[in-house]
């Protein structure tokens, strides 16, 4: 049984490999391959948040009273230290160079070495970090934040 089924495959097998034509469009030196196809293919950094237009960095909403919220492709952590005041520090951290990696208890944490800063004025609260988070200007227009 097994042998016959095997003849029945070579043979397709051959007929396959003659089913090959030449179209006489395949000399080309392929210099026209287009060169704007690989920027398709990159999407930028889109904000997931919902509701934010371009240039804002983000809604007062997303930034919880008494916290912070941290954007590590910008490298920015914003505060809300008091309900309505809104602070703006880099995220990276003076000790290593780590983005720093949560918020909490009043503090902006580094998870490499456990560094915290404060959420108000980001001096350091615990080392190794010597020296606070550089602050960032940023503008809030309503229940929008962007940077600068
Ligand atoms: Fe942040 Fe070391 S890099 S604590």
């Amino acid at each position: 049984m097994n042998a016959r089924r095997r003849t029945v495959l070579t043979a397709g097998a051959a007929a396959l490999v003659t089913g090959c034509g030449s179209s006489g469009d395949g000399d080309s030196d392929g210099s026209t391959a287009p060169a704007s196809a690989s920027e398709t293919g990159k999407t930028p950094e889109t904000p997931k948040a919902s509701g934010t237009s371009a240039g804002e960095l983000t809604r007062t909403s997303d930034v919880p009273v008494g916290g912070g919220t941290i954007f590590k492709d910008r490298k920015i952590v914003v505060t809300q230290p008091e309900a309505g005041e809104f602070k703006a520090f880099s995220a990276v951290c003076t000790h290593a160079g780590c983005i720093v990696a949560s918020v909490s208890d009043g503090t902006i944490n580094c998870a490499c070495h456990g560094s915290k800063f404060s959420i108000t004025d980001a001096a350091v609260e615990a080392g190794p970090a010597t020296r606070p988070l550089p602050p960032e200007q940023i503008t809030v227009e309503g229940d929008s934040i962007r940077l600068g």
